[in-house]
């Protein structure tokens, strides 16, 4: 399934939402904070019946949900798992999420799997592996499917094109759209001199259907993306950029560790909001 071609990869922007996260979700259901949707990740859920994934499907019935994984590992050169893509395809109808996502790396090989999310070579070779998964992939989940562009600690030697370049092209090949993580791009300037502006301004702003705020921890000599801190200025600012240069969309502020209390997290997504509507009502002022 290919969503259609056009602003935020023809998806509805959903505006600012939080990711779902096992402290929080009896009071989301209890409470209903206002929210336009919520992230959640199927890696939680997909193994498990019980109360975990009613409450999960308790969430779903009160808002629109998005699917965001960390396991399919879609450049890895080995077989795809059929097992783990028919768990996803089962939590995403009982939830009705909307779309899927996952991330621009490599996870297995020999048998092995790892818990990062591993670079890619940005080779031609690996754009048309990763493209020709992707497509796989989307038109078994049925539904749109984003890729993420990662944060990362090593850039592969004899790349024969820029990171923007090499996400670009898959995009474009494999018909899919970006989860554009802010940080990611904020964390990879960090590490390795790449400038963050430049490589925003190079993505197609129409492939751009989500964008992911996090916290990082840095470290001087390396920033390490640990979503467990607020988002910090540096990060704030780009946003702003990301956000000119893509129009309205769905934004998620990301925390995985050092998770705070639910009221905690919406104060931070109104900072996110406050930026939001700043630039996405001047851009309707604009062309009107
Ligand atoms: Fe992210």
């Amino acid at each position: 399934m290919s969503a259609n071609t056009g602003r935020n990869y023809g998806l509805q922007p959903l505006g600012v939402g939080v990711g779902l996260r096992r402290p929080h979700i009896e009071q989301v259901i209890a409470e209903t904070p206002d929210l336009p949707f919520f992230e959640f990740c199927p890696e939680n859920y997909m193994d498990r019946g019980g109360k975990a994934r009613r409450n999960l499907l308790a969430v779903a019935e009160r808002y629109p949900t998005v699917s965001h994984g960390v396991g399919l590992g879609i450049g890895s050169v080995a077989e795809l798992d059929r097992v783990y893509l028919q768990r996803l395809k089962t939590l995403i109808e009982e939830t009705g999420a909307l779309w899927a996502s996952d991330h621009l790396c490599w996870n297995r090989a020999d048998g092995r799997s790892s818990n990062d999310l591993l670079p890619l070579p940005f080779t031609e070779a690996c754009v048309r592996h990763t493209a020709a998964r992707i497509r796989e992939v989307r038109d078994f989940l049925d539904v749109p499917f984003l890729v993420e562009n990662i944060s990362t600690y090593t850039i592969l030697p004899d790349p024969e094109m820029s990171e923007a370049e090499f996400t670009n092209a898959v995009l474009e090949e494999a018909d899919c759209g970006l989860l554009l993580d802010v940080n990611n791009v904020y964390v990879n300037f960090r590490n390795h001199g790449t400038d963050p502006s430049a490589f925003i301004t190079a993505i197609d702003p129409d492939r751009v259907g989500q964008m992911h705020m996090a916290g990082h921890d840095d470290r001087g000599h390396v920033v390490v993306d640990t979503h467990g801190a607020p988002v910090r200025d540096e990060v704030w600012a780009l946003f702003r950029e990301a956000l000119e240069h893509t129009g309205p969309t769905t934004v998620l502020l990301e925390w995985d560790s050092n998770i705070p209390s639910l009221g905690r997290l919406l104060e931070e997504a109104a900072s996110a909001r406050v930026i939001y509507d700043d630039v996405t009502g001047a851009a309707v002022v604009a062309a009107s």
